[in-house]
């Protein structure tokens, strides 16, 4: 017998319950928790005797209240502290939301970027919501967005279509930076009918000259299916895990594969993908199940 009594009480203790698991998925998992991920591993084909370490980071998404300029430097100090040989920024810097008090402008964004340090630098590619955000972008179907020039202005690497060679200890190795697969958005005043990326894998990875391994930093994972077994290992972001993760699935996916480059690392025919659940929320300022990360991967 259900009593009025105890009806109240288990509505009570649902909407408190409630109420706390949105205050989490709100406030304290999109705000206050950073994870720091570790992985290891050797790609088919690396360089003997290079042990290289990557720090990522990846969806900022600025904007306050939810990822201030003052929280980016503090995300930086601790990715600093890492240990890192190199950095890599995985794209979406802009906002990518409405609910926001305030928009943090990209000389904002990038100025707490430039705190980052690396011995063999700082390198970045862009994300679709940098393309989004940047009407002029759109209109002229290409160039440089506010992004790509706020990162240059700071001094960081970055990189549409392009490879650079570095090497570690006499080691050489390819940084290869792809540019988004979503860049411009379909819309009769730019005269589009489809989303249309301005990813070139085949013009950047020509870019390699040497055997040296690749690693190629691509903004959306949607691109691994095409990606040659010649890169060692490609970095990504773009999912956010699914921004909300239950048991390990992510009801809603950014991607058109669904759940399998939600997360994690992933390995098909001896090709490795590290998908980044990344810092920032975009579309809603709700992370459950996947809090933010800074991704550290040790190759060699
Ligand atoms: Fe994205």
């Amino acid at each position: 017998m259900i009593t009025r009594r105890g009806l109240l009480k288990f509505l009570g203790g649902g909407i408190a319950s409630m109420a706390a698991l949105g205050s989490y998925a709100f406030a304290i998992e999109p705000l206050a928790r950073l994870s720091v991920t570790r992985y290891a591993l050797t790609p088919p084909g690396w360089s003997p005797g290079l042990k290289l370490r990557v720090v990522a980071l990846a969806d900022i998404h600025a904007c306050e209240p939810w990822m201030s300029a003052s929280r980016i430097a503090s995300i930086c100090r601790q990715a600093n502290a890492l240990g890192g040989d190199i950095t890599v920024l995985l794209g979406d810097y802009a906002a990518g939301m409405n609910l926001v008090t305030r928009y943090v402008h990209s000389s904002e964004w990038s100025k707490a970027l430039a705190t980052l340090e690396a011995p063999l630098g700082v390198h970045a590619i862009m994300g679709n919501h940098d393309w989004w955000e940047d009407r002029t972008a759109q209109k002229n179907s290409g160039g440089l967005t506010f992004g790509h020039k706020a990162l240059a202005d700071v001094g960081i690497n970055v990189y549409s279509n392009r490879a650079i060679r570095l090497e570690k200890d006499g080691l050489g190795f390819w940084l290869a930076g792809l540019e988004d697969q979503l860049a411009l958005v379909p819309g009769k005043k730019w005269m589009r009918k489809h989303m249309q990326g301005l990813d070139d894998l085949d013009g950047t990875l020509a870019q390699v000259e040497d055997d040296a391994p690749v690693i190629l930093l691509a903004h959306e994972p949607d691109i691994f299916p095409k990606v040659p077994s010649r890169v060692a290992l490609t970095l990504s972001g773009h999912t956010h895990g699914g921004q909300v993760r239950f048991l390990g699935h992510a009801p809603v996916v950014p991607s058109r594969f669904g759940d399998r480059y939600a997360y994690g690392h992933m390995v098909e025919d001896d090709r490795s993908l590290i998908v980044s659940g990344g810092l920032g929320c975009s579309i809603a300022p709700v992370r459950f199940g996947v809090p933010p990360e800074i991704v550290v991967i040790d190759l060699g």
